[in-house]
């Protein structure tokens, strides 16, 4: 979803490297649809493209022995795909839920509802993991229904949000899984005349560009989305000369725990 500023940054950066060897890009954005997946790979095939950088919409290997059965490059980004044959780059998720529900833990919350997207998507399962074993290793009991699954959507992060501030007692903090959720919570908050953080703490994985000038205070884990995409941008174009090691690898990143305001002070 190039609408994203995370995919906006990870396109920047592999264009960078891209251009750089000599070679273009083209964008296809798949929306979490794996018809659509299979439509833009069908295409790339038939433009003959040199090789595919796959953010994949589910875990499964199906779409990369696809590929590969085209004897085409194909490098997974930003995504686990434990079962196929290919190399990964992506960034820590669980360790950066982990870190992000532990720091909201510190601050003295106890009812943290987590906003993430669809199951099967890795990021969306592995943030819900972090949170989980964030909330196991401080031995605090998990209500399964501060968990809310929808997708990386503005809209989504708004309806799940609204729903969160049903449950009574109310979360909070709010934990979102991606910047699309934040943003659509934060929304969803403004509505309920709930100020953050006075009034509930918000958080979120992914940086926001400072151009998004309402977030200049959301506290975040920040995916590394620029080194992360030339590093999988290196790897295809040396999978593509033939020069990569025949073993395939996952290159995980981890993410940066950026402390601003929107958690606020630690709880009474
Ligand atoms: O906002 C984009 C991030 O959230 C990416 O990691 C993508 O996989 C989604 O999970």
């Amino acid at each position: 979803d190039i609408t994203n500023p995370f995919f906006t940054t990870v396109a920047r950066g592999v264009e960078d490297v891209a251009s750089e060897a000599g070679y273009t890009v083209t964008y296809c954005n798949t929306d979490e649809d794996e018809s659509k997946e299979q439509k833009n790979i069908d295409l790339l095939l038939q433009q003959q493209v040199d090789g595919i950088l796959l953010v994949p919409t589910l875990s499964k290997a199906d779409a990369i022995n696809y590929i590969q059965g085209y004897n085409l490059p194909v490098v997974v980004l930003d995504r686990r795909m434990p079962n196929a044959n290919a190399d990964v780059v992506r960034c820590d998720s669980e360790d950066g839920a982990f870190q992000l529900a532990s720091y909201l833990l510190e601050l003295g919350h106890r009812r943290i509802a987590i906003l993430t997207g669809p199951e099967g998507t890795s990021t969306a399962d592995d943030r819900l993991a972090g949170y989980r074993r964030a909330m196991f290793e401080a031995g605090l009991e998990l209500n399964e229904d501060w968990i809310f699954r929808g997708s990386f959507t503005q809209e989504s992060g708004f309806e799940m949000a609204t729903n969160a501030m049903r449950l009574t007692p109310s979360p909070t903090a709010i934990f979102a899984a991606n910047n699309f959720i934040a943003i659509g919570a934060m929304k969803a908050l403004q509505e309920l005349n709930q100020s953050v953080p006075e009034d509930i703490a918000l958080v979120g994985i992914d940086d926001l560009p400072e151009a998004l000038v309402m977030f200049p205070f959301l506290t975040v884990a920040a995916q590394p989305a620029y080194g992360m995409a030339k590093e999988a941008t290196r790897l295809l174009l040396a999978r593509i000369a033939g020069e990569a090691p025949a073993q395939h690898q996952e290159i995980v990143l981890p993410t940066e725990l950026i402390i601003r305001q929107s958690a606020g002070q630690p709880l009474l």
